[in-house]
């Protein structure tokens, strides 16, 4: 049986419901999201059904972490099919606040985000990161949640808020859960509804330069700027329209690395047509 969830709108209310279950016992999980779900959301609703007594989600469009060029106006927003996919899951509740709720009019304090958001997509979204810590704190506060869950996809972003985390005491654990993809490996995300059938193909290419690089690590080829280089042509070949990045980084703080020994990781972005599209994979 499943039920609707019951929207909360103010973030007392929603301290309130974290609080109650709380009170009763309950550990609660926190999936904060920007809504349009698919079942990369749902595989985080389902991790914190597994762990926790309670999941609580949030669905927010979270407008200080977009930039003036961005798809703020145009992003997906399919709210009733969320709190359906949520209610079969047995959410109980969804926190979704307006813009004025989270941020009213004299509005101003900002979370300066850790080192490990500066590069990458720190370099490409020059704000971006600003308001994504932003907002997390402040649902974090609203929703005093025992555990948060976040996608490995924004392998950058679970970064970030994990040092933030740390960093400020914010009593939380932050659980990172694998990157869902379509059969044909790409990256689900919200943004893959903008993508007509020719650019849906051309996309594909981030997640095989992701198996490319693989392919080579498995291989023992050690040069992480030659697997990079390789995984840049690959996505040009396969016409992406732009290449953003492709590197192999260290798992931790990100810094680009030359060789490859022990763990790494690789990342690219690319933009097809409008459509900037990120993607990622642990190598060794
Ligand atoms: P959004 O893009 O809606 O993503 C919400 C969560 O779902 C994030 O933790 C993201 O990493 C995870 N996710 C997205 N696609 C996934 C996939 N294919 N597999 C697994 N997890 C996936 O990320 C945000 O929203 C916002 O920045 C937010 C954290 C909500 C702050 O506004």
């Amino acid at each position: 049986m499943s039920h609707q969830p019951t929207i909360l709108s103010t973030c007392d209310a929603a301290y309130q419901a974290v609080r109650e279950f709380q009170r009763a016992g309950k550990r609660v999980g926190l999936v904060p999201t920007m809504g349009a779900l698919h079942a990369g959301h749902l595989s985080l609703v389902e991790a914190s059904n597994r762990r926790c007594d309670a999941t609580i989600a949030t669905i927010f469009v979270n407008p200080t972490q977009f930039g003036p060029q961005e798809d703020l106006d145009c992003y997906p927003r399919t709210l009733a099919e969320d709190l359906t996919a949520l209610g079969t899951l047995g959410v109980p509740f969804v926190f979704v606040p307006t813009a004025d709720e989270m941020y009213p009019a004299d509005f101003s304090t900002y979370v300066e985000p850790p080192a490990v958001a500066l590069p990458l997509e720190g370099t490409m979204r020059e704000t971006h990161f600003r308001g994504v810590t932003t907002v997390v704190l402040k649902l974090f506060h609203a929703l005093p949640a025992d555990v948060a869950f976040f996608g490995q996809k924004d392998y950058q972003q679970a970064l970030v808020i994990q040092r933030m985390v740390s960093d400020l005491n914010v009593p939380i654990a932050i659980e990172v859960c694998p990157i869902v993809r379509e059969p044909d490996g790409l990256a689900m995300s919200s943004r893959n509804v903008y993508l007509d059938p020719e650019q849906r193909q051309r996309a594909l290419s981030l997640s095989r330069s992701l198996q490319v690089a693989d392919e080579m690590a498995r291989a023992g080829e050690c040069d992480a700027q030659k697997i990079a280089d390789h995984m840049r042509q690959h996505m040009l070949s396969s016409q992406v329209d732009q290449v953003d990045y492709a590197v192999i980084a260290d798992p931790e703080s990100l810094q680009e690395v030359s060789q490859l020994n022990g763990s790494a990781v690789a990342l690219v972005a690319a933009r097809v047509g409008n459509t900037r599209l990120i993607d990622n994979a642990v190598l060794g």
